[in-house]
């Protein structure tokens, strides 16, 4: 918005050059939400947009006829996602471990044949096909009708968008013959061909819309439209690649599995192969890569699978991703720019990070502005112990710098050119201060990061936990985003996230005339905070943003100790780091030293304790954890394996302990439920059967959890 165009007063306009006002405003914060909710970068300053909000929201109140019934000023933010209903995977759907060169493929396979002790030559079939780069969708079927279609969400969890799933052309409503189990979950990727997307694009524009950024954001901004005749309108395609629940099991291996899938109707791509071993992975990966450009979709490397479904079986999960596969990722996108301005950000944690601000570039067809410079060493050209990287050539403000972005993942710097180096420029100074807040920001031997050591006191590391307080994984409250608790943030209103629940007492009244909001989005966002009062427990310690703590560990700690008071009867006891409470933490499998540290020091730091404590008083309830697979014998027990096992490997027999819901822990004590051991177990047998606990040899074992 110019200056001149802000400066007509609202009451100087007239009825048809306020339409015209009102027109330009709506257009410039729809495209602002979208850049915002599709981009890596808002386009317009928050202040622009919130000037822009406000002139809106007037011209409204003055030409009251004007207000459009979706106008922008009646939403809190634009993430349409509340408006679908969400539907819970019968069976998590997972991500995908990455491998970026042939080393990391042959590791995957050395590992597999590890964790199931095959011999190096013993034969191990994988299935080799294209990682589509769109959205993955789960469609279930019951009786081979469609009963319901939902997004990833965050694996447990996914978006209802069943009514928009209809109109996919190559997702067939009832399954014909080859008589479908019962209940079918087929999984697979929507996303859009170069050709439409690019039609789509000149339409977009053509009605003044912002053109999709590339044909991934298309097909995920065209599934999860409200509307589905929208949708209708948009040229998805689908690839049916994996299944969730089955009543019955497709085949006995990968590949046949698919084989059925395309006799129901799915569209299997047809560049899966099957491969006896990595060298024939590797050259059909070469294949593919060459072909890349002809294909008319987008793809970002070869997926490899474990052919036989029972190893798939045997191999299991880790927290997120498949043991039986591995995306292999193709090499990443690279462009040259200027590096404009080193900014310095302040993370949750007190982290001093460097972003590089670049001319924007376009790098894979994604424009960049951005990118991260990880920490100081990596500016001056070192890495974490001290070796040079890019010949030792650091990084400068005014450089010429080559950027790279793999997937999904944050731009990068990767070179500078030397040659075109402003002879006035001078190495980068890293703050020795917070830029936020002006505490002190220290490194810790060993750490290559520097910290601001404000704590809760400093502001942006307020902002950052509250950000994260209220994300996805953690509060998610509805209507109640990064951006609404920044803005929170800003008046004051909210420092601490028990601030959020006090909020109504303290602005209730003066939130509905905030702009923006009114009485009943106001309403509608306590509800949803009281409605947040109840939470289950893994969220609650995730939401925490304690260091090191990720959502893997809170729910390992929530799975191990069930209630937050056994969790701070733990955490408490074993303050001083050593004793019984603190080996109870170490025993957990999946909590290291540093974790076990970190969540310690936490919560004997008096400002955070207090920060918690206030929190917990707000909640109605903490909703304890339940182990998995309840119905299982072992479910919550923990047991312990020693000696050597014969029809297992070690890894295997661990996994599948914690997949039934046990918990493996590596030394016995009275917590130990059930000892397994092998031949040759020693001392650890002997503490077992003084304590009295149950040794189980590995066939009484494999009898009890039923294999
Ligand atoms: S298999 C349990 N196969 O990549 C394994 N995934 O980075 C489930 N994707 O979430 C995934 N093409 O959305 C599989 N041929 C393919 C794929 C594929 C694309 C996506 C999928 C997954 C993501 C992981």
């Amino acid at each position: 918005m110019s200056k001149a165009e802000q400066e007509v007063s609202v009451g100087a306009l007239d009825e048809a050059q306020a339409a015209a006002e009102v027109a330009r405003l709506t257009a410039l914060i729809r495209r602002a939400n979208d850049a915002y909710y599709r981009e890596d970068a808002p386009e317009i300053s928050d202040a622009q947009y919130d000037a822009a909000k406000r002139r809106l929201n007037l011209l409204e109140a003055v030409f009251p006829r004007l207000k459009r019934a979706d106008s922008p000023t009646g939403q809190v933010g634009a993430a349409p996602r509340e408006g679908f209903g969400r539907i819970r995977h019968a069976v998590r759907m997972l991500s995908l471990a990455n491998a970026f060169d042939a080393e990391d493929v042959r590791e995957f396979d050395r590992g597999i044949r590890s964790f199931l002790a095959l011999a190096a030559d013993a034969p191990l079939a994988y299935t080799a096909e294209p990682k589509i780069d769109g959205l993955s969708l789960t469609i279930r079927y019951e009786n081979g009708v469609l009963i319901h279609a939902a997004t990833r969400g965050d694996g447990e969890v996914g978006e209802d968008v069943t009514a928009n799933a209809r109109t996919i052309g190559d997702i067939p409503h009832r399954i014909a013959g080859a008589d479908a189990p019962e209940i079918l979950e087929v999984r697979g990727e929507v996303y859009m061909g170069h050709a439409d997307f690019a039609a789509l694009n000149a339409a977009q524009k053509a009605r003044g819309d912002k053109p999709f950024a590339n044909p991934r954001n298309a097909a995920a901004g065209s599934l999860r439209q409200l509307d589905p005749t929208v949708t209708a309108t948009r040229p998805l395609r689908f690839f049916a690649y994996a299944w969730g629940e089955v009543s019955a099991p497709l085949a006995a291996t990968q590949m046949e599995a698919l084989e059925r899938l395309a006799q129901m109707g799915f569209v299997i791509n047809d560049l899966t192969r099957l491969c006896a071993d990595v060298d024939c992975l590797l050259a059909h990966y070469a294949r593919i890569e060459r072909e890349r450009a002809t294909l008319g979709y987008d793809i970002d490397g070869v997926v490899y699978k474990v052919n036989d479904l029972a190893l798939q079986a045997r191999l299991g999960m880790r927290s997120t991703t498949p043991r039986w596969a591995i995306a292999h990722k193709f090499p990443a996108e690279t462009a040259w720019t200027r590096l404009e301005r080193i900014d310095i950000q302040v993370g949750r944690t007190g982290a001093l990070s460097p972003v590089a601000r670049l001319s924007p570039v376009t790098v894979g067809g994604v424009v960049v502005s951005n990118a991260t410079l990880h920490n100081e060493d990596y500016i001056a050209g070192r890495d974490a112990t001290g070796a040079p990287i890019r010949e030792g050539r650091d990084i400068r403000e005014g450089d010429w710098v080559q950027v790279y972005r793999a997937g999904d993942v944050i731009p990068k710097i990767r070179d500078v050119d030397l040659s075109r180096r402003p002879a006035d420029s001078r190495p980068f100074e890293f703050p020795k201060q917070c830029p936020e807040c002006g505490a002190d920001a220290v490194r810790e031997p060993g750490d290559s990061v520097r910290r601001c050591t404000g704590g809760l006191a400093c502001p942006a590391q307020q902002v950052e936990r509250l950000r994260h307080f209220v994300s996805r994984p953690a509060f998610d409250i509805e209507g109640l985003g990064a951006k609404q608790v920044e803005a929170f943030h800003r008046l004051g209103w909210v420092q601490s996230p028990a601030d959020i629940f006090t909020l109504k007492a303290r602005h209730g009244a003066e939130l509905a005339g905030l702009d923006g909001w009114g009485e009943i989005s106001a309403q509608k966002l306590f509800a949803a905070i009281d409605a947040r009062r109840r939470i289950p427990l893994a969220r609650l310690i995730f939401a925490l943003g304690i260091r090191h703590v990720g959502e893997a560990a809170a729910n390992l700690l929530a799975r191990n100790f069930r209630s937050w008071e056994a969790l701070l009867a733990v955490i408490d006891a074993a303050a001083p780091q050593a004793g019984e409470a603190w080996e109870a933490l170490l025993a957990i499998d999946g909590i290291g030293t540093v974790m076990a540290a970190s969540l310690v020091t936490a919560f004997h730091q008096q400002g955070e304790r207090a920060a918690i404590d206030a929190l917990v008083r707000e909640l109605t309830e903490i909703i304890p954890a339940e182990p998995p697979a309840r119905q299982s014998p072992v479910a919550g027990k923990t047991v312990v394996f020693t000696g050597k096992l014969e029809r297992m490997t070690r890894a295997e027999a661990k996994a599948r302990a914690e997949a039934l819901g046990a918990k493996v822990a590596g030394s016995v004590s009275k917590k130990t439920d059930i000892v397994i051991a092998g031949p040759g177990a020693g001392s650890k047998a002997k503490k077992a059967a003084e304590l009295g606990i149950e040794v189980l040899d590995e066939a009484a074992w494999l009898a009890l959890v039923g294999s």
